[in-house]
């Protein structure tokens, strides 16, 4: 049989349950249910009628059509498009219509934790269980003055590819040419530290960017200090200063939706001299560019490593983050201990 060269079989997977990711915007769940998946697990969101967000297994557990095809009824619960169950936010059955002598009490459909922060809904998967932490929080509030744009985008990816993704520099420079960096390269030294359940690369000496973004984030010039960070289970986050001038915090939200594709909710904060009316637009545009052309080598690679029938990954040095969060990742869904390391520092040309 014609075939590929055998490879390991292995795919950078893992799959943290009990965690909380981003199922939506809250400004995007009124009392109109909406679907949405998390690790394979379909979900129904919905406001009930006190306003409340309730997340809920989107199968009616009456003959399994989804409930996220219903309506939120004038009693504030959730009503199944088919013969009119309703529920409310936990999942507790409260009408069955029709039926006499209470039987509704007894059915129940499975409910997922759910909390509001930020303005971000976020969901844990895990039905009926409640993470140890709480969920991620940008810290919005310290950045009063920052302008804050929001964006969702899907990628067919991994969650580990799209992290690393995120927080990759050397590809900036050769896929992202001219709007990142890429004119010529500069030595720059980078520390990378982690703890039991984030990592983070340092970039020291870091030139401004050449390319349009710097430009954007300083006009004149000058060293900027730099920071790409990797917290458990999901979120990737880029920080640059330029002294008390320029402040930009892009924080991705990523929700892995089945091993293959990741949404992700970018919250990116920034503060320039250049006015925010100006900067937003340049930059939305500037970022979705930035996106497409991730999305693509994301879905090329994913495809390829469906092809081959697995990953064949080659690293070097010049890999800081995309190993380390493989292995938070491993050890989060090993239930391992992680361990607090200063892994090394190195000097690389970007
Ligand atoms: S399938 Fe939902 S009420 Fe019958
Ligand atoms: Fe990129």
């Amino acid at each position: 049989m014609l075939a590929p060269p055998p490879t390991k079989g292995h795919t950078s997977i893992a799959r943290l349950h009990r965690y909380w990711y981003v199922a939506c915007r809250s400004s995007e769940l009124s009392n109109r249910p909406l679907a949405r998946t998390l690790l394979g697990v379909p979900l129904v969101l919905f406001r009930d009628g006190e306003g409340r967000a309730g997340a809920l297994l989107d199968r009616c557990p009456h003959r399994n059509v989804p409930l996220s095809l219903g309506r939120v009824a004038s009693t504030g619960h959730l009503e199944c498009a088919y013969h009119g169950w309703q529920f409310d936010g936990s999942g507790q059955c409260r009408l069955v219509p029709g039926l006499q002598g209470g039987g509704e009490k007894e059915r129940r459909c499975p409910s997922a934790a759910l909390r509001e922060q930020e303005g971000l809904v976020w969901v844990c998967p895990a039905l009926g269980e409640e993470p140890d932490q709480p969920p991620f929080r940008i810290g919005l509030e310290a950045l009063s003055g920052h302008s804050i744009v929001e964006h969702e985008v899907e990628a067919r990816g991994t969650l580990h590819a799209t992290l690393e993704n995120a927080l990759d520099v050397p590809h900036t420079a050769f896929l992202h040419r001219g709007l990142f960096r890429g004119k010529k390269p500069n030595e720059i030294r980078v520390r990378v530290k982690r703890t039991p359940t984030s990592v983070e690369a340092e970039y020291i000496g870091e030139p401004r960017p050449d390319g349009l973004v710097g430009k954007l984030l300083s006009p004149s010039g000058g060293i900027v200090e730099h920071w790409d960070r990797f917290f458990l289970p999901s979120v990737a986050q880029v920080e640059y200063k330029l002294g008390t001038e320029s402040h930009f915090l892009v924080t991705a939200l990523c929700t892995p939706v089945t091993d293959f594709l990741t949404r992700l909710t970018a919250v990116a904060a920034f503060r320039t001299l250049l006015p925010s009316f100006l900067l937003r637009p340049i930059l939305q545009r500037v970022a979705l560019r930035i996106f497409a052309q991730d999305a693509v080598m994301l879905k090329a690679q994913s495809d390829n490593v469906e092809r081959f029938g697995g990953e064949q990954y080659m690293s070097t040095d010049l890999d800081f983050l995309g190993p380390q969060i493989w292995r938070l990742l491993r050890q989060a869904e090993r239930g391992e201990p992680g361990e607090n390391v200063v892994e090394r520092e190195l000097r690389f040309f970007a």
